[in-house]
């Protein structure tokens, strides 16, 4: 087995057998919300207020009006991709954004370029802050780079780190297009930076951090103008207790296939949003209700309700999920999954496991299953752990014969798959909110259970599942974000 296929097998199939059980502790130490080194400083572009306003106006699904001036619409773009924030008062997972991740650590960090000067984007700050201080005002086309930092992630999650951060760029690159579109451009994946690109923005592998991701915002010049920023964050301590141990180095390692991957991942504009959405919400309302589900005080994991839905629900999810990635290899790769989605209460559809080809087909009724994926969860039910699992209304597993997909398209493959299915996970978290439900994306189930359940051959490997259903706790919850 080389080391590519070696290092999948220990985050799928060989986790319970080889590796140490994932254990978390909220105290573990990360790096997570903390700007990097580079990205400290007091001056840079504030970001535009007023964005949600123009949000509440844009059917869900839909682009807003091209009224906007350039700078509201990159600042729009940028607020809408990375600057939703939720204040859940009794979540003990905080702030809450468009995106799902991880506990809430947001791994997944975001820059602008312009002519050989970039900015991170700081959505705690509500700035694009500069990274070299300040520079002479500019005009010229702008890309976005969106980048993973392992240390956000603590320790504990072991190789797991690798894989969740590729899932999490791929939700963050849906994410970034959605947003993108809403505002008018053409975005268009670039392919994966080289080294000098990396070291540009500091986010070299040695620091720990994922091959930048390029996405090219079209033709259209914007006017950049650096001035002071209120709160320059330099001198603020780095975390102590992160550990450079040797899997770190491992999980490091396993991003050179997507390194080399460089320009095949380039792709032509395209679209993220379906044709036709038709709930009737704003995109305001989907990115404020977006959500993995509620629990209440104190207790940790997600809350369900059982509640009838009809079809036209699942037909949503299914739209989201069926828009290709945006370029040539990840929708090669992308072909080569398979989705299989266990469903209960649904109007005119029996309990049991679909396979999702072009309109959903019964593989098997079985009026247990979203019990029999409790029972292997995570986590049971217990005072200080909510499971919705059982009172699901879907889950949605993406799986794939792993060996087969890395003997037709090389170490590359694993990484590619997962980016893919962070693209496809995105679509249903906000579909799912569109209808008020949670999407609640979770490794945190047992491989071989997990293919019994779902019938699947030995070869074909869960890659993630994403729970669907309705919350039982609903606090209100706090908007950080205009
Ligand atoms: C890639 C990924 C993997 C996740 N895995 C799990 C999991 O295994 N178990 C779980 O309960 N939640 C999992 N989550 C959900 C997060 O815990 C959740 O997104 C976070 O608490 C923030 O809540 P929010 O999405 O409601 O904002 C995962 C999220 C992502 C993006």
């Amino acid at each position: 087995m080389d080391t590519t296929a070696k290092f999948a097998f220990l985050q799928g199939l060989g986790k319970e057998l080889y590796t140490p059980a994932v254990s978390v502790s909220p105290s573990d130490a990360t790096t997570s919300l903390l700007a990097p080194p580079n990205a400290r400083g007091g001056v840079g572009i504030p970001l535009p207020l007023g964005t949600r306003r123009t949000l509440a106006s844009v059917p869900f699904g839909a682009a807003a009006e091209a009224t906007l001036s350039p700078i509201r619409r990159l600042g729009g773009m940028l607020h809408t991709a990375f600057g939703v924030l939720r204040r859940e008062p009794h979540n003990i997972y905080n702030d809450h954004r468009a995106v799902p991740s991880v506990r809430s650590k947001f791994p997944i960090h975001a820059f602008l370029l312009q002519a050989g000067r970039a900015w991170y984007v700081d959505p705690l700050r509500h700035a694009l802050v500069a990274l070299d201080g300040a520079g002479p005002a500019s005009r010229a086309p702008v890309r976005l780079v969106l980048a993973g930092r392992f240390t956000d992630l603590p320790n504990s999650y072991q190789r797991l780190r690798s894989a969740l951060l590729l899932l999490e760029l791929g939700i963050n690159l849906r994410m970034a297009f959605c947003a993108a579109e809403v505002f008018g451009f053409r975005p268009a994946l670039a392919g994966i930076g080289d080294e000098q690109l990396a070291r540009l923005l500091g986010v070299p592998p040695e620091a720990g951090w994922t091959p930048p991701m390029i996405i090219d915002l079209g033709p259209e010049e914007f006017t950049l103008r650096d001035v002071a920023l209120p709160g320059s964050r330099l001198g603020v301590l780095e975390p102590d207790g992160i550990e450079r141990d040797a899997i770190l180095t491992e999980v490091i390692r396993s991003q050179d296939a997507l390194r080399a991957v460089g320009e095949e991942l380039r792709g032509e504009p395209g679209s993220a949003l379906p044709a036709e959405t038709g709930v009737g919400k704003t995109w305001a309302e989907v990115l404020w209700t977006r959500s993995s589900g509620r629990s209440p005080d104190g207790v940790d994991g997600f809350s369900g309700r059982r509640l009838r839905r009809p079809e036209a629900v699942l037909e949503e999810l299914r739209s989201w999920a069926s828009i290709a990635p945006p370029s040539a290899l990840l929708r090669k790769i992308g072909a080569h999954l398979s989705v299989s989605v266990c469903v209960q209460d649904i109007d005119g559809m029996p309990t049991g496991v679909y396979q999702l080809a072009d309109e959903p087909a019964l593989a098997r009724a079985d009026e247990t299953v979203m019990t029999r994926i409790s029972e292997q969860f995570g986590y049971p039910r217990s005072p200080d752990m909510d499971s919705g699992m059982s009172a699901a209304t879907m889950a949605w597993v993406v799986h794939a014969d792993l060996s087969a997909l890395h003997g037709d398209f090389g170490p590359e493959a694993w990484a590619l798959a997962q980016l893919c299915t962070g693209w496809m996970t995105q679509g249903l978290c906000l579909a799912a909110a569109a209808h008020g439900m949670y999407a609640r994306p979770a490794r945190s189930y047992d491989e071989v259970t997990m293919q019994t359940i779902l019938d699947l051959p030995p070869a074909e490997i869960p890659l993630l599942m994403v729970v669907v259903g309705t919350s039982r706790y609903r606090e209100p919850a706090l908007g950080l974000w205009t």
